[in-house]
């Protein structure tokens, strides 16, 4: 008998276990390869791929993994599909859904998500090739005069459309409105951004039907700029972070799994364990769902050679056991 919507959200923000990013478009894996000298090529990144998912143990600390369209496809040397080597593990298959943000017209920095066209159709063939659950994500720049409440607007439309058909094909919506942190602002900037986003968010994922205690949120934490001189510390981000989620996530919804969004690996597990550690009242899950914290050791002990998979699959599950820990408030630093 297929999960219902809520079962499988609630699977996914399961107590101490987060979700495994790994759903890089062609062009982004190409900027990580790059930065460890392996070509970008199919193979390549099958066994890089192959090397995450087949790590032993990782479902003891990750309860899904978001995959792209290709390695959705992918299958081990003796034939077993790769959403197969997941769900052994006990990891749930997702896949990323959307095709990727793109100029917002007359809107000079600015960006809108495109991939509504054909979803219907392609969700329906994902949920063949195993993927109970999708992942869409907006992406908010801030700026001089931006963001403006017409991208935010946009994009937060696009997320509700996208939840939606989720929903009618029974795939569990992933709903990431990400507020880059790119830029030289300060955290209260981040603050108000963030908060204006998620307001939109959902008012129109409440607009289009959306059942909230069928989605995860998939929020950006509250930060400083990369490029702004005063660092907020973990207090700050923690608290800001959940101020901004109090006043707009309703209780119903599970959970909210973070992105990493550029966050040094450190930071990404300090600011998560605060979080868990400090605020023990709130009505949904909190945990991570990232992508460079979770990769970057792994990637960098692989360096494109099979002999240092071993090595780079326990660099992948040192990271989550950490991020586990932190989603218990109970991570201890060994630095
Ligand atoms: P990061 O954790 O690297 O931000 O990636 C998460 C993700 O899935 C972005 O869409």
């Amino acid at each position: 008998m297929s999960q219902t919507l809520q079962e499988i959200a609630k699977a996914m923000v399961a107590r101490g276990k987060g979700i495994l990013a790994m759903d890089e478009s062609s062009g982004t894996i190409e900027k990580r390869f790059k930065e460890i000298n392996v070509e970008n090529n199919e193979k390549n990144r099958w066994a890089y791929r192959r090397l995450l998912i087949t790590a032993e143990g990782l479902g003891n600390f990750i309860s899904g993994a978001i995959l792209f369209d290709e390695t959705i496809r992918q299958k081990d040397a003796d034939g077993t599909p790769f959403p197969e080597i997941l769900k052994r593990q006990g990891i749930i298959p997702g896949i990323k859904v959307d095709k990727g943000a793109k100029e917002l017209a007359l809107f000079p920095g600015e960006t809108v998500t495109e991939g509504l066209d054909g979803l219907r159709e392609r969700l329906l063939e994902y949920r063949q090739l195993g993927a109970q659950f999708a992942k869409w994500r907006a992406v908010i720049t801030i700026g001089n005069g931006i963001p403006t409440e017409s991208c935010i607007a946009a994009n937060a439309h696009a997320l509700a459309r996208y939840a939606a058909l989720c929903q009618e094909a029974g795939i569990v919506p992933i709903v990431e409105p990400e507020v880059l942190m790119d830029a030289d602002n300060t955290i209260e900037v981040c603050y108000n951004v963030t908060n204006r986003t998620l307001k939109k968010v959902f008012e129109q994922l409440r607009e289009f039907n959306v059942r909230l205690d069928g989605i995860v949120l998939k929020p950006n934490m509250v930060v400083s700029g990369k490029l702004c001189p005063v660092q907020a510390d973990a207090k700050l981000v923690a608290k800001l972070t959940v101020k901004a989620l109090k006043k707009n996530v309703p209780a119903e919804v599970p959970g909210i799994a973070f992105l990493s969004g550029g966050q040094s690996d450190e930071a990404a597990t300090e600011n998560l364990n605060r979080i868990n550690k400090k605020f023990k009242e709130l009505p949904w899950a909190l945990t991570f769902s990232y992508g460079r914290a979770l990769q970057r050791a792994a990637l960098k002990a692989w360096s494109g050679n099979d002999a240092n998979v071993p090595e780079a699959q326990k660099a992948l599950l040192g990271k989550a056991k950490g991020y586990s820990e932190a989603c218990l408030g109970t991570y201890k630093s060994t630095a």
